[in-house]
């Protein structure tokens, strides 16, 4: 497929996981992906990886500094930018009880803010008719003990991509969200999890079993594409079946 022949899409957090796996697939189908991260040995070994059509850039989404710098690069560099994947995120998994000042503002400088103004500095790169795309989380549909802080910061930014979507419309910019279930990535490594809890979090998905990376970058350019032109506001979730559903046994 070559939907994203001659586009330019920004990955933010494209160093490893959805984020990498999403910004090789949309290379695989013709785009330029410019891919974001905090370390710079991460961030050539993928950029090495993914080929020539990756340009990377060492930014913190929580800095707006380096937020500012990243958008003047890819102005000059490439004019504009067809398709922002709105990806880095951190999983600070506690009760709220356990939950410090320094893992909220960790919580919340990157997986709120970070989002919020990623989006909103790269709005005027972004050409009439392009797509926005938001990592949230299946966690925002419910409420788990040990994810509350976590969650909150994914429905916020849920909820961000749906007034994104009224704001930008006049536009034709699309504006939606991504809510994957349980994926093995560093994040949420199914082989180092106790397993106990990997047997867990797999009991509780019809499929039976973790998604891969690849599995959401799937979703994530079909969102991003001339496929999903009518498709504006939502929240796609690729859990197999995990939110949808309630196993007797789990
Ligand atoms: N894995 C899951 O089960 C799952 C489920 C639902 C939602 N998600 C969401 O999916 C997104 C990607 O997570 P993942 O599972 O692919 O985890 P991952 O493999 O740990 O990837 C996270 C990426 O974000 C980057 N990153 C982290 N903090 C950053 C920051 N402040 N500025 C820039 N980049 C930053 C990381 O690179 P550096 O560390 O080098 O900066 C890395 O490239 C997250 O938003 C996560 O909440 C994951």
């Amino acid at each position: 497929m070559t939907r994203y022949f001659d586009k330019t899409v920004l990955v933010t957090g494209g160093t490893s996981g959805i984020g990498f796996a999403t910004a090789r697939r949309l290379i695989g189908e013709g785009a330029t992906v410019v891919v974001t991260g905090r370390d710079a040995a991460r961030l050539d070994a993928a950029v090495t990886d993914l080929g020539g059509r990756a340009h990377g850039f060492l930014a913190d989404v929580a800095d707006l500094t380096a937020l500012d710098a990243l958008m003047q690069d890819i102005r000059d560099r490439y004019h504009r930018l067809d398709m922002v994947f709105a990806n880095a995120g951190v999983g600070i998994f506690a009760p709220i009880r356990e939950i410090t000042e320094d893992d909220f503002d960790r919580s919340v400088a990157v997986n709120f803010k970070g989002v919020f103004f990623t989006v909103q500095k790269a709005l005027p790169l972004i050409p009439d008719g392009g797509a926005v795309v938001v990592n949230a989380s299946w966690t925002l549909h419910r409420g788990v003990d040990v994810l509350g802080l976590y969650s909150a910061t994914k429905a916020a930014v849920h909820n961000l991509a749906r007034t994104l979507a009224a704001d930008l419309a006049p536009r034709g910019i699309r504006v939606n969200s991504v809510s994957p279930g349980y994926i093995d990535t560093p994040m949420y490594p199914e082989a180092d999890l106790p397993a106990r809890v990997a047997a867990a979090s797999r009991s509780r998905v019809p499929a039976g079993r973790f998604g891969h990376p690849g599995e959401v970058a799937d979703a994530v350019a079909f969102l991003g594409s001339p496929d999903a032109s009518y498709i504006n506001s939502q929240d796609l979730i690729v859990d197999g079946g995990l939110v949808g559903t309630m196993s007797p046994t789990a």
